[in-house]
């Protein structure tokens, strides 16, 4: 029996070119490993009324990781019509499954390494080596939203919140609310994973960023839940950044900055920022990662218009895989991994369009197998 049981979910688009090309490169790295297909995206959507069917549900909980690619999600109404006949007025909504992933296995760390290396055209700057944990399950994505405001919520707020005053008087169809919501909690474990792998990594700062100042209560728990893990790790220094100024000064200078922890909209955000800084959407990996289940991602989407072209970047995918093993404890294996991805890019020989190349996404994949023992 293999060592690893693997949950394989290419979704849509792209998705499933990238995904094809990593396992290329896992095959030859020698994961000992069952890949278990999973149903997921929008042809499930489509035909079953849902992007992350049961049987895929069930799937997730009995492996030890996932490797997903993308999906695709559209608009509510496009998303209505594209919907089988008989599915039509069964009064579905179409809901995100990478987000309901999330929320289902309480993914509550997103884990993005943004490492430039040498030699990609697409570097920003050259040794720029970042790392952002992003919150994955709470703050302005809780789900807790309002539009048109309900009376009775209309009536509480103006009764508790006096800056709420000038909304009250709107028709409650004219404004909306989306709730922010920071747990001491959530906020800590998602610290202290940071504060974790920096002892681990002999990362020697982190930066916390926030908006506290002005967002005093949801972004002031956050921050207090910083500094209390903070205590706990005096060989690390700690500090502190609002979330508009990072933007700036990681532009300025990305080597003041080490690991990077942030509340779910700033890190979704200053993660992008980080990634482009290093080669943008080819390059882009990172883990949602649980208590019990991680599952690894290339950071785009499905770019429709080159599904099936065997033209994108993999790499951002490949670079998924290697958190994979990393998380799986294969560390010798993820080392391997990502020298062979440096080599390659270092040689410059292998490159995709978006790195002003014209290789394919199978030839790169082939690339990185061949610098592997
Ligand atoms: P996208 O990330 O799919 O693509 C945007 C553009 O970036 C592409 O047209 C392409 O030029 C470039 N690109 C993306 N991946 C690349 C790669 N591996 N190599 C080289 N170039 C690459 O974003 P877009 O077009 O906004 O969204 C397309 C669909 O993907 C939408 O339905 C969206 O909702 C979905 N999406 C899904 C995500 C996920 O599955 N986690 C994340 C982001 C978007
Ligand atoms: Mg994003």
């Amino acid at each position: 029996m293999p060592k690893y049981r693997i949950a394989w979910l290419p979704g849509d688009g792209i998705g499933v070119d990238v995904l094809k090309a990593t396992k290329i490169v896992l095959d030859k790295v020698g994961l000992d490993a069952e890949y278990v297909h999973g149903a997921i995206g929008w042809d499930f959507w489509c035909a079953e009324g849902d992007a992350l069917p049961r049987r895929t549900i069930d799937l997730l909980h009995n492996v030890d990781a996932a490797l997903f690619g993308a999906i695709t999600s559209k608009p509510i109404k496009d998303s209505q019509k594209e919907l089988s006949p008989s599915l039509q007025s069964k009064g579905l909504t179409y809901r995100s499954p990478i987000v309901r992933m999330r929320q289902l296995f309480d993914l509550y760390i997103c884990l993005r390494p943004c490492k430039a290396y040498a030699g990609n055209p697409l570097n920003f700057k050259e040794a720029i080596d970042l790392v952002v944990f992003r919150e994955n399950t709470e703050d302005l994505y809780s789900g807790v939203e309002f539009s048109p405001v309900p009376a009775e919520l209309a009536e509480t707020l103006e009764r508790l919140s006096k800056p709420f005053e000038p909304f009250s008087r709107l028709p409650h169809d004219q404004y909306a609310i989306s709730c922010k919501i920071n747990t001491f909690h959530g906020s800590e474990r998602l610290v202290r994973s940071a504060f974790e792998f920096a002892r681990k990594f002999k990362r020697k700062k982190v930066t916390v960023v926030h908006k506290a100042n002005v967002v005093r209560a949801s972004d002031g728990i956050f921050f207090d839940a910083a500094k209390a893990v903070a205590k706990q790790y005096p060989e690390i220094q700690m500090d502190d950044a609002n979330v508009d100024a990072m933007t700036m000064w990681l532009l300025k200078n990305p080597f003041n900055y080490d690991v990077l922890v942030a509340p779910n909209l700033y890190g979704d955000i200053i993660s992008d920022l980080c990634a482009q800084m290093v080669g943008g959407l080819g390059f882009g990996c990172s883990g949602n990662i649980g208590q019990k289940l991680a599952v690894f991602e290339p950071s785009h989407g499905s770019a429709p218009k080159y599904a099936g072209m065997d033209k994108v970047n993999p790499i951002a995918t490949v670079l998924a895989a290697k958190m994979m093993l990393d998380w799986l404890g294969e560390t010798q294996m993820g080392i391997s991994l990502e020298a062979a991805v440096a080599a390659v890019i270092k040689e410059g020989n292998v490159r995709t369009y978006d790195m002003h190349g014209s290789h394919s996404t199978t030839d790169m994949a082939k690339a990185i197998a061949a610098h592997l023992p």
